[in-house]
């Protein structure tokens, strides 16, 4: 596991989210729900839809616009289906303002 600087947390208010591509080309989003910062895969479990790009985040819930499937960013758990299975989730750290990602 690598840790990897993302972009300043002003960068990312509450209710937004953001794509990170690592440099292996994964794709990672990251959340600001309330204030906490979280990061799951940014691929729909059920499709290859981008959720930062598709997707509608309302609270904790990031919601795939392609079927409407639905999942909890600070678990990763689906929440409603379509989608069986979760998102992998990985560490948010905040250091010096700047937003750290453990992927
Ligand atoms: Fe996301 Fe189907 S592709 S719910």
């Amino acid at each position: 596991m690598t840790t990897f600087a993302a972009f300043t947390a002003a960068a990312l208010a509450p209710g937004e989210m953001k794509k990170l591509v690592l440099p292996d080309e994964r794709a990672i989003a990251i959340y600001n729900v309330d204030g906490k910062f979280y990061a799951t895969d940014d691929l729909c479990t059920h499709g290859e839809v981008s959720l930062t790009e598709e997707g509608i985040l309302t609270g904790c819930i990031i919601e795939c616009s392609w079927h409407f499937g639905s999942f909890d960013v600070t678990t990763g758990e689906v929440v409603t289906t379509p989608c069986n299975k979760n998102l992998l989730t990985y560490t948010v750290s905040e250091i010096d303002g700047v937003l750290h990602v453990d992927a």
